[in-house]
Formats: structure tokens, C-alpha cells, sequence
């Protein structure tokens, strides 16, 4: 495993290897896995996923421009050196750990930025922040020419703004959603789950715990309707005392649109996404449940 942190470094060391493998009559496969590090189970399940590819990079970069002035940045945690060490052990080949002035060499100013499905769910809450995430992965794709990158459904709305991104700018990158990865009780795993105190914690297991509900309740059609779907999930995180609703939503998925309150979730005819966030103390949560035609009609 190799450790690179300028750009420039790493689109050279990749032209290499493609070029070496071309010579050979083989075109090499490059599987990326964006991050901000501090890595858990979640991100290993991706490394897992690439390793499918010939080279397998990690990104570890927390991008400053993806937060916005009173949220995280500075007390985000980091420990390379325990990265470092699960990124061995899953075989990643090169880590690409670039500092704030590698990326962001001053001044810059060009951004990308999607349309419509950032402004709702956690776009409306956090402004700009989609904006951070979409300019650093076209970045990240630019520098690595992935064929394959790797992103966890835990950020839903990241995959469906991402997806956008590249269907709209022809970008030659497949995307692969893959996951949530959940502790044993049912809390999705987060860096920022560290945050938690043990209190906070133990209610916060109300996200998973609402939403599997949810799910049950659907497939069982004992829940008809977007809006008491909707309605039912923020009865129950109201339940806990330390829960503070950013948002509860049940919207279209990957389109992210709203739907009606009466709207059938039968009759409708794509997925949908229940999608929360929920404050802790100052820690934010987020989960969600995806309801694919498949499963819902198959209880029909
Ligand atoms: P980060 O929060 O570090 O997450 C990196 C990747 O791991 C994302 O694709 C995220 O969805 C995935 N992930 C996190 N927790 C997961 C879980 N419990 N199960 C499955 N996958 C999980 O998301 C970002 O970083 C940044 O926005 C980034 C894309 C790197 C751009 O800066």
C-alpha cells in the first residue's frame, strides 16, 4: 500500500500503472472510495466492494468546503494512524490523503453544483453543503479517472445528487451504492457516533428502530399513505426526550421528490425513501429506509 498527497502525484502514479498494464494487453480497473476518514465498519463494507476493481484507492480528505460555518469542521475526528491501519488490512493499494492546500490550492473558483435535490432534505437544513460534496468527488474523479466509485446508501441523498452529477456532466465513472452497515442494536454506523454520550445514544436508536417499524408497517399495508407514514415516524423519535427533528420526509428516490400527503404508496409507481435527521445534543443523526416497488408488492 502507497500513501500519496499531492494530485499531481497520484493522476501520474495511475497513468503509470494503466500504462504498464495496457503493455501487458490489459486494461486496468480503478475502483475509488471517497472519504473523510476516521473509518468504521461502513467504510470498510466499500473497500470490500472495490477490491472487485485491479486498484483499489481510498480517499481520506475532510473537505472543509462541504460545512458550513457552525457545524463540525474543526472538531471532526481524525485518526490517520488507525486508518491507515484498517486500510491495510482491507488491501486498499493507494491512499490518497491530500492536505486542505493540495485540493483547494488558492484561489479557486469553480463549483459544481446540482440543481432541485439539494435543496430538500438535508440540502435545506445544511446550505452549500451539497455544493462541498459534489465539487470535491468531480475533483476526486478527475484526479483518480476512476472506472468504479464506491458511496454508502447512509447518505442517500449524496448517491442521488452524485448520480445526477455524473448523468448530467457525462461523466465515464460507474457509481455503486452499496449498504448501510448498522451495529448490532441497529444504529448505523457514523464517525460522528462518537459524539454520543451513552444517553444520547441509547435514544438515538429510535432512527433505525422507527424505520424498520415503518417498513413492517407498509409491507403489511397497514400504513397506506406518505403522510401517515410520515406522520407515524416523527410520533415515535418525538417519543424520545433528547431527540430534536431536523427532518422527517418521505420523498421519491433517486428523484427526491415530494409527494403528496394523500398519495398512495401503492399506487405509486417508483421507490420511495423515508429519510430523518435527528439532533442529539449537538450531534446530528441521519438514517433512512428505501421501499422499493419490488418489496412492497411482494407482500401484496
Ligand atoms: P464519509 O462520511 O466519511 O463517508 C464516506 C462513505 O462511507 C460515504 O459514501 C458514506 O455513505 C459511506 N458510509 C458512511 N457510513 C456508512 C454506513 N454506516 N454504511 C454504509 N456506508 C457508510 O460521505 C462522505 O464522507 C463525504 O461526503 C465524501 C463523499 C467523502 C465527500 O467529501
Amino acid at each position: 500500500m502507497i500513501t500519496i498527497k499531492e494530485p499531481k502525484e497520484l493522476q501520474q502514479e495511475l497513468k503509470r500503472r494503466r500504462f504498464e498494464a495496457a503493455k501487458q494487453g490489459h486494461e486496468l480497473t480503478v475502483g475509488l472510495v471517497p472519504t473523510m476518514g476516521f473509518l468504521h465498519e461502513g467504510h470498510a463494507s466499500l473497500l470490500r466492494e472495490a477490491r472487485s476493481s485491479d486498484v483499489v484507492v481510498l480517499s481520506i480528505f475532510v473537505n472543509p468546503i462541504q460545512f458550513g460555518p457552525n457545524e463540525d469542521l474543526d472538531r471532526y475526528p481524525r485518526d490517520a494512524a488507525r486508518d491507515l491501519a484498517l486500510a491495510e488490512k482491507e488491501k486498499v493499494d493507494i491512499v490518497f490523503m491530500p492536505e486542505v492546500e493540495h485540493m483547494y490550492p488558492q484561489p479557486t473558483k469553480t463549483k459544481i453544483r446540482v440543481e432541485e435535490l439539494t435543496s430538500r432534505l438535508c440540502g435545506a437544513s445544511r446550505p452549500g453543503h451539497f455544493d462541498g460534496v459534489t465539487t470535491v468527488v468531480a475533483k476526486l474523479f478527475h484526479i483518480v479517472n476512476p472506472d468504479f466509485a464506491y458511496f454508502g446508501m447512509k447518505d442517500a441523498q449524496q448517491v442521488a445528487v452524485l448520480s445526477q452529477m455524473v448523468r448530467d456532466l457525462n461523466m465515464d465513472v460507474q457509481l455503486v451504492p452499496c449498504p448501510i452497515v448498522r451495529e448490532s442494536d441497529g444504529l448505523a454506523l457514523s464517525s460522528r457516533n462518537v459524539y454520543l454520550t451513552g444517553e444520547q445514544r441509547a435514544q438515538a436508536l429510535i432512527l433505525s428502530a422507527s424505520l424498520k417499524e415503518a417498513y413492517d408497517l407498509v409491507t403489511e399495508h397497514k400504513v397506506t399513505t406518505a403522510g401517515e407514514l410520515k406522520r407515524r415516524l416523527t410520533e415515535r423519535i418525538q417519543s424520545k426526550p433528547l431527540a430534536e427533528i431536523d427532518y422527517v420526509d418521505v420523498l421519491t428516490f433517486p428523484e427526491l421528490e415530494p409527494l403528496d400527503e394523500q398519495v398512495r404508496i401503492d399506487d405509486y409507481q417508483g421507490d420511495l425513501i423515508a429519510a430523518l435527521a435527528v439532533k442529539f445534543g449537538n450531534t446530528r443523526l441521519i438514517d433512512n429506509m428505501l421501499f422499493e416497488k419490488k418489496d412492497v408488492a411482494l407482500h401484496v
